[in-house]
């Protein structure tokens, strides 16, 4: 019989040596050696099934959350936009067109039982991660297993080197992958985005991800149940990475519509539209309130949601004046409207809606 060592099985499985020593330990793989404290597996071992994912498939997978947190997500402002759900007999589709991390999706998609959705977003990392998660989620939690159990048992400055590390590949990803690195490059944004300084994913003009690592210590850097769940509940959805505009051939009378674009800056230092290389220009928040119009004239129901100049300047009307022809509540939200901690605190939100 031919062995090979607790090292290549972890590579050929895509799981972590120490999951194959427990493996071992737990005779699970028939034949399996130990030498010394090393062990040693048949080379046409096959790998076993992992009990974990078979008990989380089991459980009640109604409820599903954001995977990754986001600039500007509207977890706190679900219980504001909720009040809109039009969902009946006839409106029975969903469209989010400016999805980021996705809040009021999975608020939906948990509440709901639509027959058509469909999500987009410029960001192609953020889309091609979602992409993973749907098609390719067994492949995608082992990559993740493996990076938290490496990451976690390691010094802080360990951790730092490691994370460096891993920031650089997701960046050379980024900007030389082909397809064939797609679950890597998910596996990357989700470890990055758990571990990172903020746990926000931020790019410089050079579309590099460069924020520095966090100082979270125990970090759910694989969150099973909840990425096993959204694989499930994203299976009729329709994923799109492009512009919010190309959503319209999906929209019609029966759809409700989301959008959430970037926000128009409260103050001028705070660059929170820089999500990703692009920017969000006023011109384009007119664009967005003309397509609405369109939108509105098909019938959709729609509700947009935007930072309230008003914050800064009372006499702001910019809104009021692009959605002069539609409803807009004035809802509270606890966010950061710059880097100084006294300016953090409650500011006015917009909802706008054409019903
Ligand atoms: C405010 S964030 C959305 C946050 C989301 N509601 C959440 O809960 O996480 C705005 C998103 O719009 C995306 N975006 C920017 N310009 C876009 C465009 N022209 N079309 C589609 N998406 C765009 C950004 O990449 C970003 O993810």
């Amino acid at each position: 019989m031919e062995y090979m060592s607790a090292k290549e099985a972890a590579y050929k499985w895509g799981i972590s040596q120490r999951r194959v020593a427990v493996l071992c330990s737990e005779k699970r793989i028939e034949d399996a050696t130990i030498i010394g404290n090393m062990w040693i597996i048949p080379t046409n071992a096959e790998k076993p099934i992992d009990a974990r994912a078979l008990r989380y498939v089991e459980k009640d997978e109604k409820h599903v959350k954001p995977f990754l947190k986001w600039a500007g997500g509207k977890g706190q402002l679900i219980s504001e936009i909720e009040q809109y759900y039009p969902f009946d007999n006839n409106v029975t589709k969903y469209a989010e067109p400016f999805v980021g991390g996705g809040a009021v999706l999975f608020d939906v998609l948990s509440k709901f039982n639509l027959k058509q959705v469909y999500i987009s977003d410029v960001n192609a990392e953020l889309i091609n991660t979602y992409k993973m998660i749907k098609k390719h989620i067994d492949e995608l939690i082992q990559q993740l297993r493996v990076l938290q159990e490496l990451f976690l048992p390691l010094s802080t400055e360990d951790r730092k080197l490691f994370y460096n590390s891993k920031r650089e590949r997701f960046n050379y990803l980024k900007a030389n992958g082909d397809e064939s690195v797609n679950i890597e490059k998910a596996a990357l944004m989700i470890f990055l985005n758990k571990t990172c300084f903020n746990g926000l994913f931020r790019v410089n003009k050079k579309g590099l991800f460069n924020v520095p690592m966090g100082s979270y210590k125990n970090p759910l850097i694989c969150d099973e149940k909840n990425l096993r769940a959204v694989s499930s509940k994203l299976e009729n959805v329709e994923i799109v990475c492009g512009d919010y505009r190309e959503s319209q051939r999906f929209i019609d009378e029966h759809t409700f519509v989301y959008f959430d674009p970037p926000y128009r800056p409260i103050t001028d230092t705070a660059s929170f539209t820089a999500y990703t290389e692009n920017l969000f220009t006023d011109k384009e928040q007119i664009e967005l309130a003309r397509f609405v119009d369109t939108l509105n004239n098909k019938g959709a129901k729609v509700v947009v949601s935007n930072s309230d100049p008003k914050n800064s300047n009372t006499e702001d009307d910019f809104f009021d004046n692009i959605y002069s022809s539609h409803k807009i509540k004035r809802v509270e939200a606890n966010r950061m409207i710059n880097c100084q901690a006294q300016a953090r605190g409650k500011v006015k939100e917009l909802l706008i809606s054409n019903f």
